[in-house]
């Protein structure tokens, strides 16, 4: 049983029941909870969020998850196999949003659109302590999100804090024209937009096509999160990590921003040699400049 169908089992069989009246700041009230509230809602703005496509997650501070605590639920449910494990995630805390829950939704009922998930102290498994209402469950890249998470903490040095899923629209429609390798598709936007490089210095992750929600895509994208800080996943969407929603989001926008250009740029010239581009020499001059430690295998 995969993590989704896993996950329904689990919160079939209990219902998690809230405290009585309790005081503090309430959870949709926590300033990380407005960021991700306020992230969701431009999600939905850029038009990358059809239906329920697209998630977020974001690894709770010891602080947060203290101020958040009296508004846990008194018995939540059962533990839900993840599918995958990690050491460094051991008892952590996440925010996220559901499965098959809408983006659009999320500042009008965050409390049903989005939840608090606790990690088990092996790593393995996850149950709900706030949020999620109505028998909810965490979204069904859960798995995928929180392998990334593991990495990022690690080659971050406990710096990365969001993952951001969506489905933007031209980074979408490239993965059907392009080869699906991270040096041709990483040039072509790095060449699209001068800020490119600046904002994805060791460039951009890509897989195939693969099935979504499982352990599977969960591995590889971590594999390449190793590396990179935005994985392309071809003909479903992006993932982007950051340490804060801002640089999630910016950089979710940036590479998107990048693809449009380049889609307009083809449509303008038929999809032949463009008659203007910046050189590989202009782009170790912006590195240089900025100090950026920019993927050198990825220049001529
Ligand atoms: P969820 O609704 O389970 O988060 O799935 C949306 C999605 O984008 C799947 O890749
Ligand atoms: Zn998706």
């Amino acid at each position: 049983m995969g993590f989704f169908d896993s996950a329904q089992d689990v919160i079939d069989k209990g219902v998690s029941t809230a405290k009585g009246v309790v005081s503090g700041v309430a959870v949709e009230r926590q300033p990380f909870m407005k960021g991700f509230v306020r992230l969701c809602a431009d999600g939905w703005n850029q038009g990358w969020h059809e239906r329920n496509g697209g998630n977020l997650t974001y690894r709770m501070t010891d602080g947060e998850v203290a101020d958040c605590r009296p508004f846990f639920y008194e018995n939540p449910c059962n533990w839900i196999p993840l599918g995958v494990q990690a050491d460094n995630l051991r008892g952590a805390y996440f925010a996220v949003t559901g499965a098959g829950r809408y983006m659009r939704n999320v500042p009008l009922d965050t409390a049903k659109n989005v939840g608090i998930v606790e990690i088990n102290p092996e790593g393995n498994a996850c149950r709900i302590v706030w949020g999620l209402k109505d028998g909810g469950k965490p979204s069904s890249e859960f798995p995928s999100h929180f392998m990334i998470h593991s990495v990022r903490v690690d080659v971050t040095g406990g710096s990365s804090r969001v993952l951001y899923h969506a489905h933007p629209i031209n980074v979408v429609a490239l993965t059907s024209v392009m080869p699906l390798d991270a040096r041709t598709i990483t040039r072509t936007l790095w060449k699209a937009m001068t800020e490119c490089i600046i904002a994805f210095p060791k460039g951009v992750g890509v897989l195939p096509w693969m099935v979504p929600g499982g352990a599977e895509i969960a591995m590889a994208t971590s594999e390449l999160m190793k590396t990179y800080d935005a994985v392309i996943w071809a003909q479903h969407g992006l993932f982007c990590s950051g340490s804060d929603f801002d640089s999630a989001f910016g950089l979710m926008h940036t590479i998107e921003k990048a693809s449009d250009i380049y889609v307009r740029a083809r449509l303008l010239n038929g999809g032949g040699e463009f008659a203007n581009t910046i050189s590989d020499e202009g782009l170790r001059a912006i590195a240089r400049n900025l100090g950026l430690g920019i993927n050198e295998d990825f220049l001529d």
